[in-house]
């Protein structure tokens, strides 16, 4: 397959696997994952000879001081040395799309890092050629010991106030993240032209697509109002307050235009926005052909089939037929699905650990809309503890009972890949701690075993890949999670499937609707799930935590 008869609509089909590029594989030993290791592992994913995913999406891989795992770009043109060179990235797209793989990168255009060139010019004076890229504002006034006031109350999502004082230039600058990260100005022209050029830059490579960091957050109110008081008790500064004039603002949309207009030269060029703190409707409303966009409300659900059938039903509503919505589980700001799951299953022997992993992976993979597979969870890697002496993740270093903060280090663990010392990810030692279970969780002992995660996501994959009723098909709910079991219907063209699933850790009986029902997946014996003769009608007992898909079969 080459890039150029790839199926323009593929975004919708297909399955994205996000790779967090320090964690993946190292291939020179200095314990830090790098390029020329992911081209060493593409196997693993291809559709061939793997997991058979159709793009991946690469977390930052530019130049960057590392204070926010690599979201604190420096160059957005260039390969952080510590990850490759790039020629390595050209290889990387080559060996890519040799396997019908895609490659998505991730813009952070939000801000820079304040060794950002434009950053530096910009701070050393009023009146440079950067002067005016980064949210600069005078103080509001002076207190009492003659100390600078913020503009206003602008809140860092990191922690304390947005605004930091720059002593050069006696002027406070905008940072919605770390003060090492100053927002730049998207209300200057210059900054749209120097960033669609870095866009076509990466384009022109060969990339596919990209993932946009926080891009509601891209504009804010140009009237640089305080924001009003939030849910005044909330455990969170941050929801303390309502953002209003720090994000989502009207003119985004027509900003988003522009990017996408640069994105829709290339057939098939794909986008998928984060959503900055929104809910489903927000993300459904930044929808649009070829742009999809991740919220979070799925993900924050816990391991109950109410409050999965409840997210599911406001998707349907949201969504409509006419969007498409994403389905991420996992990803490497939030604790790993299966650690969340068995949290609240309050159970973490071996095999509850596979069974929720697997009937989690039934959702991910079954529900309407695009899944993104975050690394790991093919194998069921759970979160890693991390003392507070080794932790990296700088809001979680500044945490206290005032600043609640969960550690993302914790889903950031390398991955194993053998049971070797260092797991087949390193020679050196790793710049995070393996998982404890790295010697038996890992993928070449789960490719040998037919009932591991590893198996049940392969089935998954094959079975998504074969039948357009999951990757194309509506979704309609038969239950709202009655009993902690959740069922809904996949149809399309005349093919109608059935995904039921037991949250309960003990047996459940469902009764089918009127039909006759042939198992297609049965995420407890995945090795002999898909071909039997087996017929069931009336009445389906479900083991715990026991998910299983069903076709219906035409009557004779
Ligand atoms: C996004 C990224 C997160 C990063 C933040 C600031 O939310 O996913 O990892 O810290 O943006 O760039």
């Amino acid at each position: 397959m080459t890039a150029e008869n790839w199926d323009p609509e593929w975004w919708r089909s297909g399955v994205v696997y996000q790779i967090y590029p320090r964690s993946f594989a190292d291939s020179n030993g200095d314990g830090i994952g790098d390029l020329p290791g992911i081209i060493d592992h593409l196997d693993h994913l291809a559709h061939e000879t793997g997991l058979g995913v159709d793009a991946l999406w690469l977390s930052p891989i530019y130049p960057s001081p590392g204070l926010d795992g690599g979201y604190d770009v420096s160059d957005h043109t260039a390969v952080d040395p510590l990850l490759g060179t790039m020629a390595d990235f050209e290889r990387l797209v080559a060996e890519a799309h040799r396997r019908g793989i895609r490659v998505i990168l991730d813009l952070v255009l939000n801000h820079t890092s304040d060794v950002h060139a434009w950053f530096v010019d910009s701070r050393s004076s009023r009146d440079n050629p950067h002067a005016n890229w980064f949210i600069w504002r005078d103080p509001a006034g002076y207190d009492d010991e003659g100390r600078p006031k913020p503009p206003n109350n602008w809140l860092s999502f990191f922690g304390g106030s947005a605004w930091a004082w720059d002593p050069t230039r006696r002027q406070f600058y905008l940072h919605t993240f770390l003060p090492q990260q100053p927002d730049l100005n998207w209300r200057e022209p210059a900054v749209h032209e120097a960033q669609w050029e870095v866009v076509r830059g990466w384009r022109d490579k060969g990339v596919d697509g990209f993932r946009l960091d926080v891009f509601n957050a891209l504009l804010k109110s140009s009237t640089f109002e305080s924001n009003p008081q939030g849910r005044r008790f909330a455990r969170r500064p941050w929801d303390r307050q309502k953002h209003l004039f720090d994000k989502d603002q009207r003119d985004l949309v027509a900003l988003l235009e522009e990017f996408r207009a640069i994105l829709d030269e290339v057939p098939g060029a794909f986008s998928v926005g984060e959503l900055f703190e929104g809910t489903t409707a927000q993300g459904a409303a930044y929808t649009r052909p070829g742009h999809l966009v991740f919220d979070f409300d799925l993900l924050a659900r816990t391991w109950d089939a109410r409050e999965f059938a409840e997210e599911i039903a406001d998707r349907e509503k949201e969504f409509g037929p006419d969007r498409w919505p994403t389905v991420v589980l996992s990803n490497h700001d939030q604790s790993r699905q299966v650690s969340r799951y068995l949290r609240h299953l309050d159970k973490h022997d071996g095999d509850t650990h596979d069974r929720v992993a697997k009937a989690a992976a039934v959702l991910l993979l079954t529900l309407r809309g695009t899944p993104f597979l975050y690394y790991g969870e093919e194998i069921g890697l759970p979160d890693v503890k991390i003392g507070k002496a080794e932790t990296v993740d700088p809001p979680a270093r500044r945490a206290s009972w005032t600043f609640p903060w969960w550690n993302r280090d914790q889903c950031r663990s390398p991955m194993p890949w053998t049971g070797a010392p260092g797991a087949g990810f390193t020679t050196g030692r790793p710049w995070l701690p393996l998982a404890p279970d790295a010697r038996t969780r890992n993928v070449a002992a789960e490719a040998g075993d037919p009932r591991s995660v590893m198996a049940a996501y392969c089935g998954l994959l094959a079975l998504r890949r074969r039948l357009r009723a999951i990757s194309h098909g509506s979704l309609r709910l038969l239950t709202m999670g009655e009993h902690n079991v959740l069922a809904y219907e996949r149809d399309a063209e005349g093919q109608r499937l059935l995904v039921v699933v037991n949250f309960a850790l003990r047996q459940r009986r469902w009764s089918l609707p009127t039909g006759t029902w042939r198992p297609l997946f049965d995420s407890l014996a995945v090795d002999a799930s898909t071909d039997g003769d087996a017929r069931l009608s009336v009445e389906l007992r479900l083991n715990g935590l026991q998910a299983v898909v069903l076709e219906e079969v035409a009557p004779s």
